[in-house]
């Protein structure tokens, strides 16, 4: 048996790592997406290939078109390759879930870079959980895939909010507020045009990397990042009532204030915040990192001036791209 699924990258519109804490965020789904092929083997090996995980600007490409890893046990985990870490617990999980395991060979495609702000470590980790789930016998339950994927990367990561594994396995547009072990999530409709172009740089730190920056910030200066996080859940907030009201506008200053906030908590970079502002400066309406920083992605709301930011972004030294928003969540693909 084969199953290949796919699921899309996100943009965290605002709102990320005061998440993690608790407060709410608005997420959207892009028109970008991670595609897992599960298929079942005759022994209990799990194989894993992908010509797209890459590893801090190292592309692993074996034979010149496809890397390919060989676990021999479940235990034998690869501590240096990120994304192979959430393929793996993805498995476990699941495998764990159902009190069942097979051997499968998986192979992992992605439309956008890894790594890199764009919520492909939970793609990866609800696409594995969604195809192997499947690959077990089981009809996928969206809730079920939702809080497993979550259950991953809180398992690799340490630390991880709810958001995206939730907006890779539901897709759309997000408000969503964690909330014990069930978050509160409202779908929002988005009435006007958002037309975004994200720009990409290098990212030197992985999302655990950052979050444990983050989390020793808050420890050390708790009053002062607590207040900074309460500021996000407000701009949140505000913003939802902007995206529903459909006024780009006002909604672009919510992101900047938000993208102030963050490099005041340590996550963007001088080539992100270069980006961010090269943005302003040719019409973006609004621009922030996007996802945990520490280089990755930033996102320009700019309808109307997308080809001017895209240029600004490109001379500003990152490598940009158009993104539509609201694209669908978790979906199984046909069989090839
Ligand atoms: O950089 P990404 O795509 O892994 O996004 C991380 C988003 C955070 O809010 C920083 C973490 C989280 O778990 O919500």
């Amino acid at each position: 048996m084969r199953v290949t699924v796919s699921v899309p990258g996100k943009v965290t519109l605002l709102g990320e790592h005061a998440v993690v804490y608790g407060k709410p965020a608005l997420v959207s789904a892009i028109n970008r997406r991670v595609y897992i092929t599960v298929e079942g083997r005759d022994d209990s090996n799990i194989k894993i290939f992908s010509n797209d995980i890459k590893l801090q600007g190292l592309s692993l490409k074996l034979n010149g078109e496809m890397s390919s890893f060989e676990f021999e046990t479940w235990e034998k985990k690869s501590q240096i390759l990120e994304p192979l870490r959430y393929i793996l617990k993805a498995l476990e999980v699941a495998a764990q879930h159902y009190g069942k395991k097979i051997g499968a060979n998986i192979m992992v495609r992605s439309e956008m870079p890894i790594g890199a702000g764009l919520g492909t470590s939970a793609a990866i980790s609800v696409g594995t959980v969604a195809a192997y789930s499947a690959l077990l016998g089981h009809e996928m339950n969206l809730n079920e895939v939702a809080r497993m994927g979550h259950a991953t990367e809180v398992a690799v990561q340490g630390i991880a909010s709810p958001m995206d594994t939730a907006i890779t396995t539901f897709g759309g547009t997000l408000y969503i507020k964690p909330e014990g072990t069930k978050p509160f999530i409202e779908r929002i409709d988005v009435p006007c045009d958002f037309t975004s172009v994200l720009g990409y740089t290098q990212r030197e730190e992985t999302t655990s990397q950052i979050l444990r920056r983050v989390k020793a910030a808050k420890d050390q200066n708790p009053k002062v990042v607590e207040l900074i996080m309460d500021a996000i859940g407000l701009l949140v907030e505000e913003a939802r009532s902007c995206i529903k009201k459909g006024d780009p506008k006002s909604f672009g200053d919510l992101m900047n204030i938000n993208h102030g906030l963050l490099d005041s908590l340590g996550v963007s970079t001088r080539a992100l915040n270069e980006m961010v502002y090269a943005s302003r400066s040719a019409g973006a309406l609004g621009s922030k990192l996007t996802g945990a920083g520490g280089g990755g992605c930033m996102i320009a709301l700019c309808p109307d001036r997308a080809k001017e930011v895209s240029l600004a972004i490109k001379l500003a030294g990152g490598v940009p791209f158009e993104v539509s928003l609201s694209s669908p969540g978790l979906r199984v693909e046909p069989p090839s």
